[in-house]
């Protein structure tokens, strides 16, 4: 299938389904605001327990906070995010669209890269075992030209990055032809600064009402409370702080669904460590981070990492783990050396000392950061896409069907068993309900008795339930139950009373957390 119309697909689905809405649908929507349905509420909170369980629980050197929102304006002065928390942003003048000018050029690398790919590919396949890639890449003259490129645009968009020089950005629009992706057009204005921060009052009267701002990364709320968690928790370096909690961006191209959001979640850790030990920590936790994604069970090769070529106005170094969407590899989570940028700026706005007594060296100082920070949303959407599935089947008079499975880990799904009285009567329904009422408290499950069976499975393969039984006749002399296996669609005879035991560990986040 085209990747355009699977993610066309995945998100009718999601509403479909009770995933995910659009904000305010009954007003024609807000842009780039979504709500999250009945069965996205719960994927949600799976999420949100894996990433803190993974944190949290399963580190003692690492607690969890839930920082307010609002913060004092000065805040966002002292971490840079007023002044330098912007996207230079460039208009067609032909299709009146407006995008941003680093977006554009890093998709024209990217088209580069896949070019030099593509040729590699052709090579391998023509020479067969013969194929020194090495030798290829260094030798061709096409690859040649295209590195080359790419290093030359790479160094003029750091260079004008670094120096705010927003004609240099837009030179490099000009002189690499880079057209408008829908229009073609390439007749572009002139680059500006926007900034991407929500702003508003605090105060009931105007006049002493005081600006301030909607918080554009969750991090700066564990910055400021360093001292206060350190000290309350009796801290040695190195440790960690980790919260989940609402980020707000005005985002200049919010498309993509709820992968570029204007409200979003963000799961972020900040891990303090002794200066000159911070490159062993960013090793440490690009590894465990991409482990936590592979645990997942889904196809590997579809998480990658991709270092940044322009950095962060706080970072020393950085990389993202990817994921291949269906428009492409692209950023779920970063990992950054964040430096002592953040304590340190805090420090000077505050006048305070944001410092850690080091028994082991006798001296205090500022602690570097090593931060992990992963979209909720963008992650919500990576499970969707990987976990989606339209497999052909045969139904059981041989004719060809057609089923939506979200092959979802067990212990994510929304709901993780369904139970079905085959018919409403005969006293089937108070069965199912007397073994939902009875696993409920361990397993989260659903009573459904509506339509066939058939397509009651159908529905509960749409929204990923691994587990669905039906209680029939047969239930009321031996109290067995058909348990239907959602990913094989195997089924067999178990009695009701080993259900816990069977489907317990199946479906518990700690077979998936013990992986880790
Ligand atoms: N504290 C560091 C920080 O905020 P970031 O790379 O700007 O770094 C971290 O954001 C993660 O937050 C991203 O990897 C992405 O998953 C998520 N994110 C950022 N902007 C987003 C948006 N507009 N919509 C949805 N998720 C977003």
């Amino acid at each position: 299938m085209h990747q355009e119309d699977l993610f066309k697909k995945l998100t009718a689905h999601c509403k479909e389904y009770g995933f995910i809405f659009q904000s305010s649908e009954i007003y024609d929507g807000l842009s780039a605001v979504y709500d999250y349905g009945q069965y996205g509420a719960e994927l949600k909170n799976n999420i949100v327990k894996y990433w803190w369980d993974a944190m949290v629980l399963l580190n003692d050197n690492i607690v969890g906070i839930d920082s307010a929102i609002f913060m004092h304006p000065s805040v966002w002065k002292a971490s840079g995010h007023v002044d330098a928390f912007n996207d230079p942003l460039i208009d067609n003048k032909d299709s009146k669209k407006r995008y941003r000018a680093d977006v554009l050029i890093e998709e024209y690398i990217d088209k580069l890269e896949e070019k030099i790919s593509k040729e590699v590919k052709k090579a391998a396949k023509r020479y067969g075992d013969k194929f020194d890639e090495t030798m290829f890449r260094q030798t061709n003259k096409r690859v040649l030209d295209n590195i080359e490129l790419i290093d030359s645009v790479k160094k003029r968009f750091i260079e004008a990055s670094e120096k705010g020089d927003l004609e240099g950005i837009r030179q490099i629009i000009i002189d690499c032809k880079i057209a408008d992706p829908e229009s073609g057009s390439r007749n572009w204005t002139d680059v500006r600064q926007f900034n991407l921060m929500f702003e508003t009052r605090l105060g009931s009267v105007s006049e002493d009402a005081s600006k301030i701002y909607l918080r554009p990364e969750t991090a700066q709320g564990i910055f400021v409370n360093f001292m206060n968690v350190q000290k309350s928790g009796r801290m040695k370096l190195p440790f960690g702080i980790a919260q989940v909690g609402k980020a707000f961006r005005n985002e200049i191209v919010a498309r993509q669904f709820i992968f570029r959001m204007r409200e979003f979640e963000q799961m972020e850790m900040q891990f303090f460590v002794r200066p000159g030990n911070e490159h062993e920590w960013y090793e440490y936790w690009k590894e465990k981070r991409m482990k936590w994604y592979k645990a997942l069970g889904f196809d590997e090769n579809k998480f990658r990492f991709h270092d940044h070529v322009k950095l962060a106005h706080y970072a020393k170094a950085a990389a993202d783990i990817e994921f291949a969407f269906p428009f492409g590899f692209k950023e779920v989570e970063g990992i950054h050396s964040r430096t002592d940028y953040d304590l340190g700026q805090h420090q000077k706005f505050c006048g305070r000392k944001l410092q850690y007594f080091d028994t082991e060296l006798n001296k205090s100082y500022v602690p570097y950061v090593v931060e992990t920070s992963i979209g909720l949303d963008r992650m919500f959407l990576t499970l969707l896409a990987a976990a989606w599935d339209e497999e052909k089947i045969e139904k059981d008079n041989g004719a060809q069907d057609q089923r939506i499975v979200l092959r979802l880990p067990p212990s994510l799904a929304p709901v993780k068993l369904a139970v079905f009285p085959l018919v409403r009567k005969d006293g089937l329904p108070e069965i199912s309900q007397k073994i939902r009422d009875d696993l409920r408290f361990d397993i989260s499950c659903q009573y459904e008795e509506k339509d066939s069976i058939g397509r009651r499975y159908r529905r509960q393969d749409a929204i990923g339930t691994p587990f669905c039984i039906t209680v029939d006749h047969q239930t009321k002399e031996d109290e067995t139950v058909t348990l239907r296996y959602r990913d094989t669609m195997k089924q067999e005879r178990v009695p009701a009373g080993k259900l816990r035991e069977i489907l317990g560990e199946k479906v518990s986040m700690k077979k998936l957390l013990q992986t880790l």
